[in-house]
């Protein structure tokens, strides 16, 4: 057993919860202006990631739980957002949760095709098979959210870190707005 803040949407303190985070100084490449990336301070968290895996990685049939928590903050016009990826097994399909903040899950698929949908406490999202998805954080507040996902699902963050996705959410005259990517 393990317990939850719900409310938060974090886990409580366990020797079994993985803790991992992302600083601005990890996330090269990631965000549209990697001058104004490399113009912060580079030990600023990005987000943090709490990770509870009961059985080993890569076991079939059992899945993981997790919650992340987006800091509030932009690169240039672009918000906080995480990483991203594309499962290993891209028929491994996952759900988010939002407990606190606001902001959208981006979406996009194999064709690049990419879409998003709004974050608020209480949003759940099903990430269907294929899809890269990551999450950006466009309020005032963190971005908090808890995740399912199957064991052996994998990360594929590759193919993000050389192409991104299709589209980035950008404040526009001071309004969160998906902006299609050139490439
Ligand atoms: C697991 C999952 C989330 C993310 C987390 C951090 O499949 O989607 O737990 O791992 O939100 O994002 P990434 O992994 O893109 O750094
Ligand atoms: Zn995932």
């Amino acid at each position: 057993m393990m317990k939850m803040d719900w409310k938060k949407g974090l886990l409580l303190p366990d020797a079994r919860v993985r803790e991992s985070m992302k600083t601005i100084g990890q996330l090269e490449n990631i965000f549209l202006n990697e001058e104004a990336r490399r113009a912060l301070d580079q030990n600023t968290v990005v987000y943090r990631v709490q990770a509870w895996c009961p059985v080993p990685d890569g076991t079939e049939g059992a899945q993981f739980w997790g919650t992340t928590e987006i800091a509030q903050g932009q690169v240039d016009s672009e918000y906080f957002m995480t990483h991203g990826h594309f499962h290993l097994k891209r028929n491994r399909t996952e759900y988010y949760g939002t407990t606190e903040g606001e902001g959208a899950l981006i979406l996009m698929d194999e064709t690049r095709r990419t879409w998003m949908e709004p974050m608020f406490p209480g949003s759940l999202h099903f990430i269907p098979p294929s899809v890269a998805h990551r999450v950006a954080n466009s309020g005032k507040v963190p971005l908090r959210l808890v995740a399912c996902w199957p064991s052996d699902a994998g990360h594929d963050y590759d193919a993000v870190r050389r192409f991104g996705f299709g589209a980035r959410l950008l404040s526009v005259h001071g309004k969160p707005s998906l902006v299609r990517s050139e490439t």
